[in-house]
């Protein structure tokens, strides 16, 4: 069973790495395996030679010991054999190929083996081993002068090959450990070389996700460079798409804002006028929904004034925290008194001083009351609280927001289904976008004993 390759192994195949290794490494090892087997050849061959030249000049001295040995003596193999070739097997024919003597049955000389003028040597299994076999065709010259003979010598080739096979060691480990060493320091080179790389795509990792910065081109080796280059026209382009587009929604919200003030007048003119029944009912929906529209657009417009491409340093200031979250509770009395909601407010006391933009801020806290008022049933309790950090907690006693929601939460247009409130998803995206733009940390939890919800925002955590 084969798994479609996972993105790992994907990386891995496209990986330069990969083929860099693959590209150096598969030819270096067929030329050791070329190498290893002609030096086998080679060694077979340079093993042979000394041992054939012993082999002929112990052949040659046997013949010329036999040559001097008078006729009318007999000759026994010890006056041939030479002191330290005890271990040659031998056998003389006489020209009628007929075995004279000897130590062993070797083969009968070949008819070539009689036309030769000198030694011939050959490769052949006696018995079932390797031998290698000389015949030397000799005339005498004082034994009966002109007789022709012909002298058969075998030697186990096992110690040729012995020679062969350490010829062979000697030049295939060093070439191996040579490779061996070679493929390590290439290794080393390529991750030494892929460091600048590396560090690049940590530093990609690291930014965050409205960071539209170009990336830092020297970081990168210089053949990466050209990349990293078209990715930095990629993402100014990117970015000219999104002002455009963030733009476009703020011109649009901006243009409608005036027609949907003038709708909600006209609607208000027309329901204190006198009018047939029915026409009260359907110009006060027409006001609810021209006050929708309203808020929406205004929403709209929050939320590109605090995007992170639209934010203005001006009106940076140093303000009290304390105080507009008094001021903003009190701006939610109204609205949590007509929905019988008990909102309280426990500031720190003295100042909570902060580098930061007015507006934005009671803007933050103000969706964080608005959520926390409507979503809590008439009779609940709804409780900002500051402290010195600074923080800032909106606590209430509501149906609370189910884990696996509460980062969904923050995106634009998400609403939790089935809270039966109207609304359209914008409150905590407006939260989430001032809060990055204050580099504050935000959070929500359960409410004490599980019940309830907490939006926690900390300020000065050091996220900048
Ligand atoms: N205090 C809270 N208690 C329970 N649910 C909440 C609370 N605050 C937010 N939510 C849930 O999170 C969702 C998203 O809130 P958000 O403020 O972004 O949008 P909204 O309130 O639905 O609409 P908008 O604020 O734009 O009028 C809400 O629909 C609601 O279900
Ligand atoms: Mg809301």
């Amino acid at each position: 069973m084969t798994a479609a390759p996972g993105r790992d192994e994907e990386d891995d195949i496209l990986s330069l790495r990969h083929h860099l290794v693959n590209w150096l490494f598969t030819p270096l090892y067929l030329l050791l395996l070329f190498s290893t087997v002609t030096g086998y050849i080679a060694a077979l061959k340079l093993s042979n030679q000394p041992y054939d030249l012993v082999l002929t000049e112990r052949a040659r001295l046997m013949a010329s010991r036999f040559d001097l040995i008078p006729e009318a003596e007999p000759v026994t193999e010890a006056d041939l054999v030479p002191e330290d070739a005890e271990h040659l097997s031998f056998t003389l024919f006489d020209a009628g190929n007929r075995p004279l003597l000897g130590n062993a049955s070797l083969p009968r000389p070949r008819p070539i083996d009689f036309a030769a003028t000198g030694p011939l040597l050959r490769n052949t299994s006696l018995a079932g081993e390797k031998v290698r076999v000389l015949t030397l065709h000799f005339r005498t010259t004082r034994r009966t002068p002109g007789t022709e003979y012909v002298l058969v010598m075998a030697e186990p080739v096992k110690d040729r090959l012995f020679l062969g096979r350490s010829i062979l060691g000697n030049i295939v480990i060093p070439q191996f450990i040579f490779i061996l060493i070679a493929g390590l320091a290439v290794w080393l080179g390529l991750k030494r070389g892929f460091e600048p790389l590396e560090r690049l795509r940590r530093a990609v990792a690291r930014r965050r996700s409205d960071d539209l910065s170009p990336l830092d081109e020297a970081m990168a080796p210089g053949e990466v460079r050209p990349l990293i280059r078209e990715v930095n026209a990629l993402i100014e382009r990117l970015k000219a798409m999104m002002d455009q587009q963030r733009r476009f929604v703020a011109n649009a919200a901006h243009q409608l804002r005036t027609p949907f003030a003038g709708l909600r007048a006209q609607a208000e003119l027309a329901r204190r006028a006198e009018a047939p029944p029915g026409v009260h009912a359907a110009l006060d929906g027409i006001c609810e929904g021209a006050d929708r529209c309203s808020r929406l657009v205004n929403q709209l417009l929050t939320l590109a004034r605090n995007e992170p491409e639209a934010r203005a340093e001006e009106g940076l200031t140093d303000l009290d925290l304390n105080r507009i979250a008094q001021e903003t509770t009190m701006d939610w009395v109204p609205e949590a008194v007509r929905k019988d909601i008990d909102l309280g407010f426990e500031g720190a006391v003295g100042e909570l001083p902060l580098r930061g933009y007015d507006g934005a801020l009671r803007d933050l806290i103000g969706n964080l009351l608005d959520n926390a008022i409507r979503y809590t049933s008439p009779g609940g309790r709804v409780t900002l609280r500051t402290g010195p950090g600074p923080w800032l907690r909106v606590e209430d006693n509501g149906p609370g927001i189910a884990p696996e929601e509460r980062t969904k939460v923050f995106d634009r247009f998400y609403r939790v289904a089935g809270s039966g409130q109207p609304g359209s998803g914008l409150g905590l995206a407006i939260v989430h976008e001032v809060a990055q733009r204050h580099h504050a940390r935000i959070a929500v939890e359960a409410g004490e004993g599980g019940k309830g919800t907490v939006f926690r925002v900390d300020f000065n955590v050091g996220g900048r």
